[in-house]
């Protein structure tokens, strides 16, 4: 079967997190400007949908060329043997992205790709300037990064953080890669307890029960493969068999806290949706009243964070109570995400490392506290 150059996407500051995940799932990695490179052939291509909890698509690498004029970007889009990649009747969007480059109009540049791909299509298939694209989707990608240009195909379709079992918004949700994501720069790995006190829609303990469980977070849903007319369609069903045969049912408690009662009844939905209802301890609890017999476990949070005045004053008093209740768990290894700046003055500790990470277009640290336990851990990352 082919063997493909492919790479995956992933929120700034996670790609060593992917890249750890594509290591561990026996890829040999190469990464560059924040895309994690890999090669595989179909099955590949399926397994890392399937098992990648950080990142956000798949892509296959189609041609990378040197593009400093519209001429040269038309002439070596053209020279792509495209009708072996799209049948007559694809639906092929392309997006176009530029970064630090001399064609740097997106609008334009994703035209152009568009206009050589059409006349090859219609030259090739003898259609005389018209295509119906009224068939599947092939969501192909042009991006040119100081210069160079990368034609991609797009394997995942809408973003693996869409996980599948999240059915409703309650309060300000983390993307489930993103929680994910956080939980892979701890050592959880489902063998020591751990608990979200403020777990909102849950997808810190829903994400951490299905690292606990082994379960795939792609196992639910489908992706832009599935309709591509050259993919051999079994090998989805296969490795969505394998991977139910790889679930695990033992793991450390998970606990999952909220003050919001409300909020805690959409977490069981999903964690209900994905598997993991009965993985997860909800209850009603505020963080003054938290307390706990386990040890040496994780302790992870996105507590609030006020983006006005009043907003900011109670989310820091909160980060108050965290010192005086959380803090003293000392057999605990503790992370916390937050914008806020001043964390570590409410909370009462300054953190042994601080992460810079983008939720979203927002600023925020992911302040870690090693617990002795996983004294040699600290190290890892
Ligand atoms: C930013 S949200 C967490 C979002 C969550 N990580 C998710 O992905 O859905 C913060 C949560 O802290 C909860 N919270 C606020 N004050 C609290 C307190 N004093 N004790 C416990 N939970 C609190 C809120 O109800 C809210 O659900």
């Amino acid at each position: 079967m082919a063997n493909y150059q492919l790479f995956a996407t992933m929120g700034a500051g996670f790609e060593s997190v992917t890249k750890k995940e594509l290591q561990a799932l026996g890829y040999q990695t190469k990464t560059s400007n924040g895309r994690v490179f890999f090669s595989g052939d179909q099955a590949d291509i399926v397994k890392t949908n399937l098992w990648l909890r950080s990142a956000d698509r798949i892509k296959i690498l189609l041609k990378e060329f040197k593009a400093l004029s519209f001429e040269q970007l038309y002439d070596e889009t053209f020279a792509f043997d495209w009708p072996q990649l799209l049948p007559v009747d694809a639906n092929f969007p392309v997006a176009g992205r530029c970064v630090r480059s001399k064609l740097h109009s997106e609008p334009d540049v994703q035209s152009i790709v568009k206009k050589a791909i059409v006349d090859k299509m219609t030259q090739a298939y003898h259609r005389r300037g018209f295509l119906p694209e009224n068939g599947q989707t092939y969501p192909l990608e042009i991006r040119i990064y100081k210069d160079k240009a990368t034609l991609s195909l797009d394997t995942t379709g809408a973003s693996l953080f869409k996980r599948g079992y999240r059915v409703e918004h309650g309060g300000a949700p983390l993307k489930e890669n993103f929680g994910a994501g956080l939980l892979l720069l701890t050592p959880y790995n489902g063998t020591h307890p751990l608990i979200d006190p403020m777990t909102g829609s849950g997808t810190l303990a829903i994400e951490a029960a299905l690292i606990a469980k082994n379960i795939a977070p792609g196992i639910q849903r489908e992706f832009a493969f599935d309709n591509f007319d050259w993919f051999d369609q079994n090998l989805h069903a296969e490795a969505v068999a394998a991977a139910k045969a790889q679930i695990k049912s033992d793991h450390a408690p998970i606990w999952a806290r909220d003050i919001d009662q409300s909020v805690l009844e959409i977490a069981k939905l999903n964690a209900h949706n994905a598997g993991v209802l009965q993985d997860i301890e909800f209850k009603q609890v505020a963080v003054k009243d938290f307390a706990t017999d386990l040890e040496n476990g994780i302790i992870i949070a996105n507590p609030p964070y006020g983006k006005r005045l009043k907003d900011r004053r109670s989310a820091e008093e909160l980060y108050r109570q965290m010192g005086q209740v959380l803090r003293p768990l000392s057999s605990f290894s503790q992370y916390y995400l937050t914008a806020d700046p001043k964390f570590e003055s409410f909370f009462g500790a300054k953190a042994n490392k601080k992460r810079k990470l983008f939720n979203g277009n927002l600023r925020t640290d992911f302040y870690q506290y090693w617990a002795n336990f996983h004294g040699q851990a600290k190290h890892h990352h």
